[in-house]
């Protein structure tokens, strides 16, 4: 499978490393151009190329989107539609600036995402901390793998995303959909920013369903 990733910081490229790793061809960039990224495509080997957030989203049968929320709005939309987006963005309003929407809770930062893009978004990666996401990866069975939380309004995205987060060695939790579903691992959630087995995960999300 090809994997585009706009965002190439600690989430995006830790995601490179391990997408790369378990043998997927991986487009990574930024804001500032592909040349920025010569190090870490000198890194990531062979299966790695940096390219235009345009490009790198028309590349990707699935796209990370891993950019400081704020900046949504310069995602390339037209080429995000109508492919399966990973959303691993949270707002943050003393980084991203005040949305008075998201301040009122009226939608969820993926749904603007998904509003912006047009594109099949899930929202994963968010609640893992960066460091726990590079290091947490364990095989599959082991007692201490990690739970990845997900999120999306659409069966078949949400499988996709699944299997990826499998694939590289962690055990998806699905959260529901993109509303409900995503409130429960956005930031200030009981799951939020901690390393969970998926079991006490999945529990964490029916109580706040009950
Ligand atoms: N850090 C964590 O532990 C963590 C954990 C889970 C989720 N998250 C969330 O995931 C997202 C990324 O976090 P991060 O820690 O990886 O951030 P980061 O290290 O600051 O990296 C952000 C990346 O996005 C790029 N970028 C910024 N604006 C862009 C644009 N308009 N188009 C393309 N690329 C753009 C930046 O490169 P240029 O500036 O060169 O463009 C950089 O490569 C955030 O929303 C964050 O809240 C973070």
């Amino acid at each position: 499978m090809r994997i585009g990733i706009i965002g190439a910081g600690h989430i995006g490229s830790t995601l490179a490393r391990h997408f790369t790793r378990v043998g997927y061809d991986v487009a990574v960039s930024n804001s500032r151009g592909p040349r920025s990224l010569d190090g870490l495509v000198a890194e990531l080997g062979p299966r790695a190329q940096a390219l235009t957030p345009e490009e790198a989203a028309r590349f990707g049968e699935v796209v990370v989107v891993s950019i400081p929320f704020g900046r949504w709005h310069e995602l390339p939309s037209a080429e995000l539609s109508r492919k399966v987006v990973i959303d691993t963005s949270n707002y943050l309003p003393e980084r991203d600036g005040h949305e008075r929407d998201l301040d009122q809770d009226t939608i969820t930062s993926s749904q603007k995402i998904r509003a912006h893009t047009g594109g099949n978004v899930v929202k994963a990666f968010n609640a893992l901390p960066w460091q726990d996401l590079r290091d947490g990866s364990r095989p599959k069975g082991a007692p201490d793998r990690l739970a990845v939380a997900l999120s999306g309004s659409d069966e078949d995205g949400k499988a996709v995303v699944a299997g990826l987060v499998r694939d590289i060695g962690f055990d998806p939790v699905d959260a529901g959909n993109l509303g409900r579903g995503g409130r429960r691992h956005q930031p200030g959630t009981q799951v939020f920013g901690r390393k969970l087995p998926k079991d006490e995960m999945s529990e964490i999300f029916h109580a706040v369903r009950r």
